[in-house]
């Protein structure tokens, strides 16, 4: 069966530009910090109203299915990865599909953070191979900024993520050796809380000290949200960050090797590297642990941050536009975040 190829590539931005020295009217930051230590310059953040993690998702969708040659209604199943959906359910795939006016065609939600975009990848590549599908709209995007916490208490995460969408439409690959060669997914548990937004939630972790028996049911009702969890900034995302990057410096290169090995390569066969744009520091560690060169390495987190699900196909679609990736080339696809969850693509262009 055929593998799949990216037959076309989209993104959007929102028009917001926000600078680290714009921050500085919220919390106690500064431009010489934020850039020193992620080599963040500025991000975009969506209109507070008018945009949602859908509607940027559907602008990028768009251009990807034109650049692809086909049509809305073509598309048979839409893979949507994102940490900060419109709403608790249903996902935003749906919402995509309706947006769009396509198909009751399958729409398959995806939460894996950072690596969404590779999980969902992996995944399309997957139905392609199968014969099951032929046109695959992949969409990962994010609105962090509806949800950060902008006081000093969450600068550590705040400075950080930007909002953004990138998506690409995946069709078989003619059989010439281009399309996705492999995909390789990891995961580790043990470290789930270290990066993550506990609520609104199940876990109960809040409540551990406290005796459940006790509850009438309205106190229980308020177990999904109560006055004492905001009080307590519990609804925002939590960061661990030395011990994330920590990790992260260690999986990206292990990951970006398993994929080169299974397909008998070596980094200086890569073309364009495109890690998720997590911080400058890690894609430089990374660089310089695989000995690669400033041309096979695209990052363009200073402009936009971190935008999560849809960091890496903004990079990939930026780097394309460029000239930087042309027909034959291998570009790897890599990722790592909150999970924890990593994982590579091989592609050839
Ligand atoms: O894509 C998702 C995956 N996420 C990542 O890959 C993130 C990985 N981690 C990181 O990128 C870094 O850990 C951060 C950029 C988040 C933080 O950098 P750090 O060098 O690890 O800083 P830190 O958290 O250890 O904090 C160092 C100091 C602290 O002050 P004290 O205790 O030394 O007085 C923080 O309170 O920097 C302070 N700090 C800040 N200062 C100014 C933390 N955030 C800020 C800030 N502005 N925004």
């Amino acid at each position: 069966m055929p593998q799949a190829r990216i037959a076309g590539i989209g993104m959007y931005v929102p028009e917001q530009v926000v600078s680290n020295q714009d921050l500085t009217n919220y919390m106690d930051t500064s431009d010489e910090w934020i850039q020193e230590r992620t080599g963040i310059r500025e991000r975009r953040y969506a209109h507070r109203t008018q945009e949602t993690t859908t509607t940027m998702g559907v602008q990028a969708a768009r251009q990807a299915i034109e650049r692809a040659g086909t049509t809305a209604e073509e598309i048979d199943f839409i893979i949507f990865a994102t940490l900060s959906p419109d709403y608790y359910f249903p996902g935003c795939g749906v919402l995509l599909q309706r947006a769009m006016n396509m198909r009751e065609i399958g729409a398959l939600d995806i939460r894996n953070q950072c690596s969404g975009f590779i999980y969902a990848l992996s995944v399309g590549d997957q139905f392609i191979r199968s014969g099951m599908y032929r046109n695959i709209l992949i969409v990962g995007s994010e609105k962090h900024s509806f949800g950060l916490d902008f006081s000093t208490r969450g600068r550590n995460i705040s400075v950080i993520f930007g909002d953004g969408a990138g998506a690409v439409v995946l069709q078989p690959a003619p059989e010439d050796g281009s399309g996705i060669l492999s995909t390789h997914l990891h995961s580790d548990g043990g470290s789930a809380e270290l990066l993550a937004m506990y609520n609104p939630g199940t876990h109960a972790n809040h409540w551990a000290d406290q005796n459940y028996a006790s509850f009438d049911e309205a106190e229980i009702g308020n177990m999904f949200m109560s006055h004492q969890m905001i009080d307590e900034a519990q609804n925002f995302p939590y960061m661990d960050g030395q011990s994330v990057f920590k990790k992260a410096v260690v999986k990206f290169p292990e990951v970006i090797m398993e994929a080169l090995q299974k397909n008998n390569l070596s980094p200086t066969d890569i073309g364009v590297l495109i890690p998720h744009q997590a911080n400058l520091r890690i894609s430089q560690f990374v660089q310089q642990k695989l000995q690669l060169r400033d041309d096979q390495v695209y990052n363009n987190i200073q402009q936009y941050g971190n935008t999560t699900a849809a960091s890496v196909p903004i990079a990939l679609c930026e780097a394309w536009e460029k000239g930087m990736i042309r027909q034959g080339d291998l570009v790897c696809l890599a990722a790592f975040g909150s999970g924890f969850t990593w994982g590579s693509a091989l592609v050839r262009w």
